[in-house]
């Protein structure tokens, strides 16, 4: 059972495996005492180590806060560490003295006003609402806490509240803050670029500021909003692993700063660098959601406890345990290079290969034949489509195909129409250079009117033709920032107000067409994150569909995500981003764990690859519980090994895959050891008609026998006898 257990001055919120415990010390600060294994009950020594039993003045009269773990620091009384909330006053002071309130406990999980946030709908988990004050300016700071039953994930979120008679500027407010007594850790990031998402980055913490952040404007896939600590011997399996994560999709910053005691004070939240935030009296300001999951089992039990938060809490709609569409995208294939003609005939053939969606992206409005034009104006480029997109569409639906349709409605081309009747709508600065990226501009979202126009824009097509899936892309960073309808001391607000016009479209839009399957998308991987995934189930990794590069891609995501979010294609070979050649069978086997589906023309394919295409799409058919929602398992990771293998363990069935980045001469079978079966279960392994106890599969494993070459699979289909 998820509880909060309140005795005295102190907080303890537990679920059968996880607690967090954090008490009042001095005259009402937060103290955070304790995350770990469930404890029935902790009399902690908080209050008498960091007091010394002394009275309330002790926290006044020295630099004690600065040996206190706190739950949300500020700056001024004593603790010299990075706060958590930094704030300027009308007569210019930063200093905050926030005490307790009071505090309430309810059932469930409330939803934060205006921003993504994990839910509950079992109305299991329990929160906790605390609030603490600063009575000189009259500052009510709300601390959320949620212990869900189901996962071992403490929400947390924090809001701000102007009670007093004076303006407040508010420059840095974290999401969650959590000291810890010691740094005994190693901090694990993931970072990259385009077309090299999520790559793993592991070291030990230092003395000093460490950790991830983002200023681009999206959640990016130059760093993602995530981190997380590790013992010291923690691995996959074993060990303590400790993750922070935000349910945000624009700026960031998730850092750990170890003191000069050697404790780490961990915090995640919105990037502090280029924001803040005016409030004045009367005015509450939401910062987005933290969610920190904790693991005795490694990281597969960190990423376990994510997992079932995007999928049970996060996610949401008609999709969020539906079989998504097997999907055809014609990007690849054609780019802006089509007409109706070229495209019913690559959808004709994904039809007969046994796909189920066809979907067709970038280049169908405006005058667009390349990526210098056209982004803003929503309507069909008649010379592509004659028939419009309803006629299109019509066309896919007789061939029994479902249609999706590619836009990037966050985006103004300079020659567009849009831009010619609306040059003041996307972000920029009076008088200075509107740097161009891709040859586009960034909308202004901080704007209601613009938003409108976005959500009317997209909602027109979806209303006048039958489409059924969305891929709503975003390919450049926000550079400059700067809304004209801001004043000039709210010109910081922008990026933020940005994500919050956003989140309104993407909320009102997914609620007008629930049918509509949603994916997000960002020059690929540019915006993987919770906040997205709050509106759109899947997202696409990235643009480098190599299976080699595929593998560290999908495995460095899956650290959060589950494989149900992450968008996975087959596509052509030499592949367009690294030149490489990968064998069909293995560019599948990678793409299946993942929303399956081709970025290439089937035409092009051999009869004999043709035929195995059907064999593959058909094999996704019969197992895609298993494949999509199946529990993730990793078993060998391609950060430390040349071998990528991974297994998803559905109801009495389960697919392995491993995939061998080069060939080695001379070499003999290996094993690979199994997860997450039925230790007394038998499980007939098909492809090598073999029937093993899941303990011997666990234990002993699999023979892994590779065919010659580079970049080759195998892949295991497990049914439970
Ligand atoms: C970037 C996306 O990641 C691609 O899949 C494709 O949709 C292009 N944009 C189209 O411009």
């Amino acid at each position: 059972m998820a509880e909060i257990l309140v005795s005295g001055k102190q907080f303890h919120l537990r679920n059968p495996r996880v607690s967090y415990v954090f008490e009042l010390v001095g005259d009402g600060i937060p103290a955070h005492v304790y995350l770990g294994r469930r404890l029935e009950s902790l009399r902690s020594p908080v209050s008498q180590l960091f007091c010394g039993g002394q009275d309330e003045d002790y926290f006044h009269n020295t630099l004690a806060l600065e040996k206190l773990p706190q739950e949300y620091p500020t700056f001024g009384h004593g603790d010299l560490r990075q706060g958590a909330l930094d704030i300027e006053d009308a007569a210019g002071g930063n200093v905050l003295d926030l005490k307790y309130l009071d505090h309430e406990v309810v059932k469930g999980k409330p939803a934060l006003p205006g921003l993504p946030a994990s839910f509950d709908l079992t109305g299991e988990s329990k929160t906790l609402s605390l609030r603490l004050r600063d009575e000189k300016l009259g500052l009510t700071v709300t601390l959320l806490y949620t212990v869900f039953e189901d996962c071992d994930i403490i929400a947390r979120s924090v809001s701000v509240r102007n009670d007093g008679a004076a303006p407040v500027r508010l420059n840095r407010v974290m999401s969650a803050s959590v000291d810890f007594e010691d740094s005994d850790y190693s901090l694990i990031t993931l970072s990259g670029a385009w077309a090299r998402e999520r790559m793993i980055d592991c070291r030990k913490l230092v003395c000093g500021l460490q950790g991830a952040d983002s200023a681009r404007g999206a959640s990016s896939a130059q760093r993602s909003p995530f981190m997380a600590l590790t013992r010291k011997g923690t691995d996959e399996d074993d060990g303590e692993a400790i993750g922070f994560a935000l349910v945000y999709s624009g700026n960031f910053r998730a850092s750990c700063e170890v003191c000069m005691f050697g404790m780490t004070r961990a915090q995640i939240g919105l990037n502090d660098y280029q924001f803040s935030w005016l409030l004045n009296p009367g005015e509450t300001f939401q910062a987005p959601e933290a969610v920190i999951a904790y693991s005795r089992e490694g990281l597969s039990g960190m990423s376990r406890a994510f997992h079932r938060l995007v999928s049970s809490h996060i996610v949401r709609g008609a999709y969020a345990r539906e079989r998504r569409p097997l999907l055809l995208n014609n990007w690849e294939a054609t780019t802006f290079r089509f007409d109706e003609e070229k495209l019913l005939k690559i959808a004709r053939k994904g039809k007969e290969a046994g796909l189920e969606m066809f979907v067709l992206d970038d280049g169908w409005f405006g005058h667009r034949d390349d990526d210098h034009s056209s982004l803003g104006d929503w309507t069909e480029y008649r010379r592509k489509l004659p028939g419009g997109l309803s006629g299109l569409s019509a066309k896919i639906h007789a061939m029994g195909l479902k249609f999706g349709l590619w836009f990037e409605p966050e985006m103004v081309s300079p020659d567009s129409a849009l831009y010619r009747a609306h040059p003041d709508w996307c972000l920029h600065q009076k008088d200075r250079v509107r740097t161009e990226a891709r040859w586009q501009l960034t909308l202004d979202l901080s704007r209601q009117d613009v938003c409108d126009y976005i959500e009317n824009a997209v909602a027109s097509i979806l209303s006048r033709a039958e489409i059924d899936y969305v891929k709503w892309d975003m390919n450049r960073d926000m550079s400059p920032v700067g809304s004209a309808l801001l004043p000039k001391e709210r010109q910081r607000e922008t990026a933020h107000r940005y994500m919050l016009g956003l989140y309104r479209v993407l909320e009102n839009l997914t609620s007008r067409f629930p049918r509509v399957l949603f994916e997000s998308c960002a020059s690929g991987g540019n915006r993987f994150d919770l906040g997205m995934m709050y509106y759109m189930p899947q997202a696409w990794c990235s643009d480098n569909t190599d299976a080699g590069s595929r593998c560290k891609i999908q495995y460095g995501t899956s650290l959060v995500f589950p494989q149900s979010t992450m968008g996975a294609h087959v596509s052509h070979a030499p592949n367009y981003q690294t030149g490489r050649w990968s064998p069909l069978k293995t560019r599948a086997d990678v793409a299946m764990c993942g929303t399956y589906g081709y970025e290439m023309d089937l035409n092009t394919m051999t009869e004999e690859e043709f035929a195995q295409t059907v064999r593959d799409v058909s094999y996704v058919k019969s197992l895609r519980d298993t494949l999509l929602y199946g529990d993730l398992y990793r078993l060998s990771s391609p950060f430390e090994s040349d071998l990528t293998a991974w297994m998803t363990v559905g109801k009495g069935e389960a697919v392995v895959t491993a995939v061998r980045m080069s060939a080695r001469p001379n070499s003999r079978w290996q094993r690979l050891r199994l997860k997450g079966l039925n230790e007394k279960a038998d499980y007939l392994v098909e492809e090598l008609s073999l029937t093993l106890s899941g303990a011997e599969l666990m234990r002993y494993g699999l023979p892994l026998d590779f065919p010659a070459g580079d970049y080759q699979s195998l892949r295991f289909t497990l049914k439970k006898q």
